[in-house]
């Protein structure tokens, strides 16, 4: 085609290659196709295709939100594009409801001819999990080997770099420790919150010494749970305890990144607030999305498999669940919510901060 030949639809979307790459290998050596191998081909290639436009928007977001600062248009254009990514999220689960169509039986007809291929090799899943930021040692391991155990020595060099790239938790990261509002001023969002969690936790303890409805046991083991629970609050006021957890994994921000979060969800109602309050709903809603895939994917497992071990050779759809439940990656954003006060209670903000908060149009 020369650059003069006026555009032609088929040539612009490349359908030679995308539609002549649907190679069944159930029909080969003269063999009949197994009809549903059809199915089995085109869902998997178009996840592939969505995984490319889910990266596309990833690769962007983390982009834009790693400027130092953020100029004030690209924090629009991240939400919307990790929005836009939300967007497609239910149309993967709704891909697998299709491929669920597929038979157990209909898949035996041609399924071990795919072994030892599997899904467990999609280098785009595993660039967008990485990229999220799911650290390596957070994976689960298949029979003490890694993720990129079975992949090509070029994928592996691929996915090994994506490791050391920016992800989206940590520029997150680095953008809420930046928060100009955690002290502000004469303001110290920190020592406020502490007030009031403590003159909180104080009232809920005299309430359960006081309750006269309840005996010597139940008070005990009531205000067993209750220190149990106002031990949660210990690691926010408390850099040594919250860095030991984010050793362990089970905290991913820093301390000064979530309490930025907490003050913007707490005081989500000032106007400056409302961009990064809805930034940190998309990314709930993205990670969200994210576990939907994965548990939509491993119940597909289950009623087209059973309990067989996967063509990847992993215990199949138990891998698939735990892997569900261990590779989210926002579950601090989830978490706070625990910290939450009443509107009512929340510590008043001074005057010039609230100032500062707002929009003024002036003529
Ligand atoms: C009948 C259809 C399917 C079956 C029976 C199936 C089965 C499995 C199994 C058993 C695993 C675990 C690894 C292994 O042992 O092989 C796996 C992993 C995976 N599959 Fe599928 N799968 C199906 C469809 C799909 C589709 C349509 C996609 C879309 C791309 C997909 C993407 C993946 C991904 C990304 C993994 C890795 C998950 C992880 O390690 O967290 N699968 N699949």
């Amino acid at each position: 085609m020369s650059t003069t030949d006026p555009m032609y639809y088929w040539d612009y979307l490349g359908l030679d290659e995308v539609l002549g790459s649907q190679r069944l290998v159930s029909g080969s050596g003269g063999r009949e196709p197994a009809h549903d191998e059809m199915l089995f081909v085109v869902t998997h290639q178009a996840f592939e295709l969505w995984f490319k436009q889910i990266l596309w928007e990833l690769e962007s977001a983390i982009e834009d939100l790693a400027h130092e600062p953020v100029p004030e248009p690209l924090m629009g254009q991240v939400v919307h594009r990790i929005e836009r990514i939300v967007a497609i999220q239910p149309l993967l689960v709704q891909q697998f409801h299709v491929l669920a169509t597929m038979t157990p039986l209909d898949f035996l007809d041609f399924r071990d001819e795919l072994i030892p291929a599997s899904g467990f090799q999609s280098v785009q899943w595993r660039l967008i999990e990485n990229r999220m930021g799911l650290p390596p040692t957070q994976r689960l391991r298949i029979l003490g080997a890694s993720y990129t155990s079975r992949l090509s020595e070029e994928h592996t060099r691929r996915l090994e770099r994506s490791e050391t790239e920016p992800t989206l938790l940590g520029v997150l990261d680095a953008w809420l420790a930046r928060t100009p509002f955690l002290r502000f001023g004469d303001f110290d969002f920190w020592a406020a919150y502490r007030d009031v969690v403590e003159t909180m936790l104080e009232r809920d303890r005299r309430l359960i010494e006081s309750n006269p409805s309840l005996d010597e046991v139940v008070r005990r083991q009531q205000l067993d749970a209750f220190e149990t629970s106002c031990r949660t609050f210990e690691p926010l006021f408390d850099r040594e305890q919250w860095d030991a957890l984010r050793a362990q994994g089970k905290r991913r921000l820093s301390q000064e990144a979530f309490l930025a979060a907490l003050l913007i969800s707490l005081y989500r109602d000032e106007p400056a607030l409302h961009l990064p309050y809805r930034l940190l709903t998309a990314l709930v809603d993205l990670d969200e999305g994210f576990t939907a895939f994965r548990n939509a994917h491993a119940q597909l497992v289950h009623r087209t498999i059973g309990g067989r071990i996967g063509t990847g050779g992993t215990s199949g759809h138990e891998y698939l669940q735990a892997a569900a439940r261990k590779h989210q990656v926002f579950t601090d954003l989830f978490d706070l919510a625990t910290y939450h006060l009443p509107r009512k209670e929340l510590p008043a903000l001074p005057e010039d901060v609230r100032e500062q908060m707002s929009f003024r149009y002036v003529d």
